[in-house]
């Protein structure tokens, strides 16, 4: 162990957490590795394989030698994909030099942050949030400023809600529809709205859009770079191919914006991880470029077990689940489930439940605590059918006093 001032850890990591979702689902995999049967709804994956054409695509990209270093930013064939994407499905003109490809979607965030922020900036954060957010603010050295919702808003922040909590510190919002971990979007009146105040106040929007495809009832999706043209030229939309073309191990995020901030990230990205891996940004054209009938598959194979687990969940006794209408995730209110005893097990908080609920029922949820949320669990779908009907028998029957 070495002691002293040579081996203090930098202040930035020291006031950040690790992952909790990913720590998690660490620990689920630790049982079933020990084999313990363990039914996880911790993932934040598609359960789903890569859909074939890609995979064939990036096969004879390594076939035929594709295996060198490429522009940090990404080639220009995926930037077209993606430009065209943005123009086909979201009404948006981008230029090649308003893109950067990145190493997943959490890199495209973190680009962002590393780009935008100063000590003592403030950033918009609505709970309940994806858990990296407001670490990777702290870590940019920007202070998060949570607007709390819960589930009788259908945890929706409102403009006035906002403007209350403006200063002149505050730089950014991030948005984030369909959302994790609650499955809520906002309508295109809705993102209107919000872009007004964001407008008047001058606040860069960060707008969080990888569960796009993942939308349900016929929702329809719409940015708010569409939804509002005049908020497009402060606004950086995220995406990437990870939950809609279930290519998560790939690794490839993307960022649309002012090209001030764009060439501000490409600059990061050079003096880290340069460009994403060549295989993976000839896959991610393929997925953009190609068919698309197996991610019509995936989101109606999600939209059934949507409504088979909101439907359970909300059959148990003391939880109250909302519909929500995109991602696959399940974010039900849990609070009157708490301070009772469940098998001699006294359980307090959100955590605890999720503690006992992979102690005794052998079922991985995160607690809503993670998210800024305390009072909520949220249960990721992308999982089978089988897995969910009987990780909901088992929570059942945790949850019966006996
Ligand atoms: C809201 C949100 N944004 C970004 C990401 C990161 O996506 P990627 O795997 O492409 O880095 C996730 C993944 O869980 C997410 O849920």
């Amino acid at each position: 162990m070495c002691e002293g001032k040579i081996m203090l850890l930098s202040k930035r990591v020291q006031a950040i957490q690790p992952s909790p979702t990913l720590a998690i689902d660490a620990k689920a995999k630790k049982l079933k590795a020990q084999g313990i049967d363990v039914i996880s709804f911790g993932t934040g994956e598609p359960d789903f394989d890569t859909p074939q054409n890609i995979k064939d695509y990036a096969i004879d990209a390594i076939n035929k030698g594709f295996t060198k270093y490429c522009p940090v930013a990404g080639t220009a064939d995926l930037k077209n994909a993606i430009i065209n994407k943005f123009k086909a499905e979201n009404n948006l003109q981008y230029a090649q030099d308003e893109i950067i490809v990145s190493c997943g979607a959490k890199h495209s965030l973190y680009n962002v942050f590393q780009a935008l922020f100063n000590d003592g900036d403030e950033v918009i954060i609505p709970a309940p949030y994806w858990v990296s957010y407001p670490d990777m603010a702290m870590l940019a050295g920007a202070k998060p400023v949570i607007i709390k919702t819960d589930d009788k808003n259908s945890f929706k922040i409102t403009p006035d809600a906002i403007s209350g909590v403006i200063t002149e510190k505050t730089k950014a919002l991030i948005l984030n529809s369909p959302s994790n971990p609650t499955g809520g979007t906002y309508t295109r009146e809705e993102l209107a709205e919000i872009a007004k105040v964001c407008i008047e106040h001058k606040i860069l929007i960060i707008s969080d859009e990888i569960y796009e495809k993942l939308v349900y009832d016929n929702f329809k999706f719409c940015s708010i770079a569409e939804a509002a043209p005049e908020i497009k030229p402060q606004t950086l939309v995220i995406n990437g191919v990870s939950k809609a073309f279930a290519m998560t191990g790939w690794r490839i995020g993307y960022t649309a914006g002012p090209k001030e901030i764009i060439s501000a990230m490409t600059k990061i990205q050079s003096q880290s991880t340069s460009n994403p891996t060549s295989i993976s940004l000839k896959a991610a054209t393929e997925a953009l470029n190609g068919p698309k009938e197996s991610l019509e598959l995936m989101r109606l194979e999600f939209e059934k077990r949507r409504n088979y687990i909101v439907e359970r969940l909300n059959k148990i006794e003391g939880i109250s689940c909302l519909l929500p209408s995109g991602a696959f995730y399940a974010f039900p209110n849990i609070s009157k489930l708490l301070v009772k005893e469940y098998n001699d097990n006294l359980i307090n908080t959100d955590i605890e439940l999720a503690d006992y609920l992979l102690d005794r029922a052998k079922v991985a949820v995160v607690p809503g605590t993670a998210f800024g949320a305390p009072g909520y669990i949220r249960f990721s779908y992308a999982t089978s059918m089988k897995n969910i009907q009987e990780g909901i028998d088992r929570i059942e029957k945790a949850l019966k006093q006996q």
